[in-house]
């Protein structure tokens, strides 16, 4: 561990985690919900603190023709409508993706929805895609003076776009349309969630068919909107369920129909790897995520990687440096955190910046 992240480690450990935790009763999204608020609300003097403490990122990559400052990211669901945009490279992220956003605004799923299981450093939530609509993020990003190209807040931004809960099935290729047009200017790449668990049919767009003609729609639709830097990149997110024959189907139907990257994986729907101590929650619907998944999100990687020539995001489970690394190692050009952030905070980002430090795969 670097002198950097064993010091930020020890204090988030320590002292801002004990309090993080038990804020707001221990409610997990009231705690989550005031954790962005607070990071929204810096101000430039305290983000260049934070950005000092934090260190810079390193090793740097360029992926589908964007220049990514190092290779730890936000994952999606941190900062679903984009609030804290300005925090993460002060964080020592190098890249941040924001979202799931839909066309419609909606409210997600009922609370509790979200459920945090201590002993197997693991998370279950079935948000269901809760956000005040892609039009509102478009607002927000422009208000900032957010371009595409840019790195206006000193990192590459995705926007990781799903369907709309009240839009059926059969209308999803419009839906996602609507959503690329109102944020490609904005985003860095565009990823399209489909392996969501948490909104009723969406996992079927993984499906060869209705994956094939929401990646058309997708691509045609980035050609049209005419960008001085070209079509943006369009990244499909996985989920860790899929078979290997399924998942062989998916890398060539976005091979073959203009995708630039896959993003593996989402959270899963399997309950293996609990800690006895976590029995209580292990039965709520949604998705696990955290160490449980550590193992099978590395093999999905390592199997997309192995079959086929598109970048790969890894994320899922990754806890500590050696996580990140062993993805990488895996095939994963860049990686992203959401529960590891949660139990580590940004010691884990410090400590990912510090062991890929020089790396050129
Ligand atoms: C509370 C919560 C909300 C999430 N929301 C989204 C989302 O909106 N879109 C998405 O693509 N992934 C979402 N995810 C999945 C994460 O981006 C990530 O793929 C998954 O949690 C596995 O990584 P981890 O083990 O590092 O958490 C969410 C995860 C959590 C825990």
């Amino acid at each position: 561990m670097s002198l950097r992240s064993g010091v930020l480690d020890a204090g988030y450990r320590s002292v801002v985690r004990p309090v993080l935790f038990r804020a707001h009763g221990g409610d997990p999204e009231l705690i989550h919900e005031s954790l962005i608020r607070v990071l929204a609300g810096l101000g430039p003097l305290q983000r260049s603190a934070l950005r000092l403490l934090s260190g810079p990122p390193t090793s740097p990559v360029t992926v589908a023709g964007i220049r990514f400052p190092g290779r730890v990211g936000v994952a999606a669901g941190l900062d679903k409508d984009g609030v804290a945009v300005e925090a993460w490279s002060a964080l020592g992220f190098g890249f941040a993706e924001l979202g799931t956003v839909t066309a419609l605004a909606q409210p997600g799923n009922d609370r509790p929805r979200l459920y945090r299981l201590r002993a197997s450093r693991a998370i279950i939530n079935r948000m269901g895609f809760n956000n005040a609509g892609a039009q509102a993020m478009a607002d927000r990003l422009d208000r900032i003076g957010v371009r595409r190209g840019a790195s206006t807040c000193g990192l590459p931004l995705g926007i990781s776009i799903g369907k709309s809960k009240a839009t059926p099935l059969s209308d999803a290729v419009s839906d996602y349309v609507t959503s690329l047009r109102m944020l490609a200017r904005y985003a860095d790449y565009v990823a399209i969630n489909v392996s969501s668990p948490n909104t009723p049919g969406l996992r079927t767009l993984q499906d060869e068919g209705l994956l094939r003609d929401l990646l058309s729609g997708l691509t045609h639709e980035a050609a049209q909107l005419a960008h001085p830097l070209g079509p943006v990149p369009i990244f499909v997110k996985i989920a860790p369920d899929l078979s290997d024959a399924q998942l062989d189907r998916v890398v060539e139907v976005v091979t073959e129909h203009g995708g630039q990257g896959i993003i593996a994986t989402n959270t899963t729907l399997a309950r293996d790897g609990l800690a006895p101590a976590d029995s209580v929650h292990a039965e709520q619907a949604g998705g696990l995520s955290g160490a449980p998944l550590t193992g099978r999100a590395l093999e999905v990687v390592r199997r997309v990687a192995g079959s086929s020539s598109l970048p790969v995001v890894g994320v899922g489970g990754i806890m500590t440096p050696d996580d990140a690394v062993r993805m990488l190692d895996a095939g994963a050009q860049l990686v992203q955190l959401y529960t590891g952030f949660i139990y580590a905070g940004n010691a884990l980002v410090a400590g990912i910046n510090a062991r890929t430090q020089g790396r050129t795969t």
